[in-house]
């Protein structure tokens, strides 16, 4: 398959460290040294799938294709407030898109996963021209009294168009099961029959091994794709890290050994928006040229599962 086209969207209202600190014991000294962060978009008076859709339809203008010819819509999402349909489904009632859609919750690397099944509809010829949207709102997961994950998310939606060719050259997908580091609960309604004793659990993550777990999952990642297509670290051009902390792109880079220019970043502005954040990334440097034709670009996430996936793709 062959990427075609890019669009994200993001709410507009813009949160600053300075804003947190007004109402947690929190501060820009605290947060911007360990993250990389310094301000986050929050949903406020918008819905999700309101910004999602923004994103598919400018990913379809860059690709110049309509609605109609899409032949698969991939959602990545880990929570909105839609149970059913899927936020897929709902995606594609606002742009006018009427194949079928699907929805996925692989955490952070979503982005990644929903090109590993788009690919895999390409290579059997079943699609001509598929669109991912990934579209987040972490913000509405994390407790707002809870200062260690709060202040690290933000939200939004990012998209890419697919079409036949050949400038996708694959991903590798890997898990390390543990539900425990980065998890949260949400029961559903009670039944006259239930007789656990369940409660709500906000968004938990522990930080430190997350952290452990990103850097050495992404550096066996990057190199096992690296094997895979036969090509060195010096021959890539961009690397495409989810946007969770600066820290861990940083640690990342350090390990692989790749100059700072190669790491585009935006967390800086954006916080971490699950796998909205690669495509996010992607669509911001496509519109400022950063990318020139044959340019190889590797993504890799990782997240709650712990899961984690790399892509490889040539501009
Ligand atoms: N402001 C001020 N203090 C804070 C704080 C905040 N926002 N968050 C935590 N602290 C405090 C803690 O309470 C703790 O205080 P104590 O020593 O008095 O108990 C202290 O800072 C150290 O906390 P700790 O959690 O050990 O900090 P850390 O150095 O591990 O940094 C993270 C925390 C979350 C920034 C870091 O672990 C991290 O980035 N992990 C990866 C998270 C991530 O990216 N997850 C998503 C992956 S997809």
């Amino acid at each position: 398959m062959k990427l075609i086209g890019t669009g994200s969207a993001l709410p507009r209202k813009v949160v600053t460290n300075d804003d947190l600190s007004q109402f947690l014991d929190t501060s820009d000294d605290w947060i911007y040294p360990r993250t990389g962060i310094k301000t986050r978009h929050i949903i406020s008076d918008e819905r999700l799938e309101d910004l999602a859709a923004d994103a598919v339809m400018k990913a379809l203008e860059d690709a110049a294709l309509s609605p109609a010819d899409i032949d698969l819509l991939i959602c990545s999402n880990v929570v909105n407030e839609y149970l059913t349909p899927g936020l897929g489904c709902i995606i594609s009632a606002k742009t006018g898109i009427t194949c079928p859609s699907m929805d996925i919750n692989c955490a952070c690397p979503g982005f990644i996963y929903a090109m590993d099944i788009a690919e895999n509809y390409f290579l059997a010829g079943r699609v001509k021209n598929v669109v991912i949207v990934c579209a987040e709102e972490p913000t509405r997961m994390a407790s707002w009294a809870d200062r260690s994950t709060c202040v690290l998310f933000g939200d939004g939606a990012g998209a890419a168009v697919f079409t036949r060719g050949d400038n996708f050259k694959g991903t590798i997908l890997r898990a390390q099961p543990d539900p425990t580091k980065i998890w949260q609960y949400r029961p559903l309604a009670r039944t006259p029959f239930d007789t656990r004793e369940v409660s709500e659990v906000p968004l938990q993550m522990m930080g430190r091994e997350v952290f452990r777990f990103a850097v050495t999952a992404a550096v066996q990642d990057i190199h096992t794709m690296l094997r895979k297509n036969g090509i060195e670290m010096k021959d890539v051009d961009y690397f495409m890290i989810h946007q969770a902390n600066l820290r861990i792109v940083e640690g990342i880079r350090e390990r692989i050994g790749a100059p700072s220019y190669k790491f585009p970043s935006n967390i800086r502005d954006h916080g971490n928006s699950s796998s909205a954040s690669c495509p996010i990334l992607l669509d911001e440097c496509n519109r400022a040229g950063l990318f020139k034709p044959g340019d190889r670009l590797m993504f890799s996430a990782f997240g709650a599962g712990l899961q984690s996936a790399v892509a490889l793709l040539e501009w």
